[in-house]
């Protein structure tokens, strides 16, 4: 699809507002976040310290927040200190099968502000900003036999991968599931069900840490052996999956397989206006790239102006650009470079292995080319 000469739209289908700088050519662009307030239908008190928030979608919003098993949305949570600070939470609902609304279920951090604040204050009937769908923590293909490794609260996207896995598609699916003790077990009643609905698709291994300690590395590795072939998604604790990607490798397994959701804190604010440098809207600026993008079945092509971070170029032309942080830490927006080079102005999320396989994150992406005019491909 070709850039567009008309006024750009927002993600949302509102048209960006256009800020005045003095000049009409260099004018940036001004970009709302996809987000909208949601009701609370139920709160759902899952153990001592872990509650699940059960969303209503409004009609006619329902293509906004359609989403793929292991996404997560993002909460805005008021905040007298700062305004509000953003954290997000991963959906432990599934888009397949007859499940309640959309879900999310937080587990307090000791300590942690948007965590105890979301189990004190949240009831039925109470509103949060939420922004779309978001993340790449998601199996391609749900036929496939799946590997899921959770620890704690990283049972929530492990849930919905799980529950959609069996609901639409064919492969066996082996959860191993790791806790401090039996009071911690999120979804415990759950996981019974599913495992005695889909004995020969479905096994459930628990790891009780008062039970059987830590698991060490030779413990673990003969543990994922039988599984080191299968797609692999891992969510936890750091340590926790640093222990079992280690394993899986130690296992042969391929590290292109392994896939990881890393639990952090937002330190910026998705939810303010995004602001487009108008250098983006110029038609031929120096220094600027030609750039194809592939994104969700459509092909882009544009024009890339040095400086200007890919999100920010695709939001500001009216395409619906995957995001959330907008900061490099949540991945929601990783991207694979087909053909030039980029250059990322920061990165928690990609390992090396990643970064070789010329995967970035496009909201920290500008173009790096080695000559002026390269031409550019990049696939979301
Ligand atoms: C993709 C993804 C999915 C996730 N999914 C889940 C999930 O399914 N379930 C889950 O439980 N967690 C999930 N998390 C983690 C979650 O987003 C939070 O990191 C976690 O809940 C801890 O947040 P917290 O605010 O309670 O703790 P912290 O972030 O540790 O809180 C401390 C921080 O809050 C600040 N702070 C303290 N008081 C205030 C105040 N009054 N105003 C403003 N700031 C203050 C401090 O300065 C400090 O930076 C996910 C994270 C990611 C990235
Ligand atoms: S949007 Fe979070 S890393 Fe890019």
């Amino acid at each position: 699809m070709a850039e567009p000469a008309a006024a750009p739209t927002s993600p949302a289908g509102t048209p960006p507002t256009g800020a005045v700088s003095g000049d009409a050519e260099a004018e940036d662009t001004v970009v709302r976040p996809r987000s909208r307030a949601l009701r609370v239908a139920r709160v759902v008190r899952e153990t001592a310290d872990a509650h699940s928030l059960v969303f209503e979608v409004p009609a006619g919003d329902g293509e906004m927040f359609a989403y793929r098993p292991g996404q997560f949305l993002t909460l805005r949570i008021p905040s007298e200190r700062t305004g509000s600070v953003a954290r997000c939470y991963s959906l432990a609902s599934s888009p397949h099968g007859a499940d309640p609304g959309l879900t999310v279920t937080v587990k307090r951090t000791a300590g942690g502000y948007g965590s105890n604040w979301l189990c004190d204050n949240v009831r039925a009937g109470s509103e949060i900003e939420v922004l779309a769908p978001a993340g790449v923590f998601t199996p391609a293909d749900l036929d496939v036999d799946l590997f899921l490794a959770a620890g704690g609260s990283g049972i929530t996207p492990v849930l919905s991968i799980l529950r959609s896995a069996l609901a639409a598609g064919s492969g066996r699916v082996t959860v191993l599931y790791a806790n401090r003790d039996e009071s911690s077990v999120i979804f415990g009643a759950q996981l019974r069900a599913l495992a005695a609905a889909h004995p020969a698709r479905l096994t459930v291994l628990h790891w009780l840490e008062s039970v059987q300690g830590i698991p060490s590395t030779g413990q673990l590795t003969a543990l994922v052996a039988p599984y080191a072939g299968r797609e692999a998604f891992l969510c936890g604790p750091g340590p926790y999956m640093d222990a079992v990607s280690a394993a899986l490798r130690a296992a042969g397994a391929d590290a292109a397989r392994v896939h990881v959701e890393v639990y952090t804190s937002l330190g910026g604010d998705p939810f303010a206006e995004i602001v487009v440098p108008g250098a983006a809207a110029a038609e031929d600026p120096d220094g600027a790239v030609h750039v194809v993008v592939e994104l969700d079945g459509d092909t882009h092509e544009l024009t890339w102006p040095a400086g200007v971070r890919l999100v920010d170029l695709l939001l500001s032309k009216g395409i619906d650009a995957p995001y959330s942080c907008r900061d490099g830490v949540c991945g929601a927006c990783q991207a694979q470079v087909l053909k030039g080079r980029v250059r990322m102005e920061s990165n928690d999320v990609l390992d090396d292995d990643d970064l070789a396989e010329g995967h970035v994150l496009g909201c920290q992406s500008v173009p790096d080319p080695l000559g002026p005019g390269e031409d550019m491909h990049v696939r979301f």
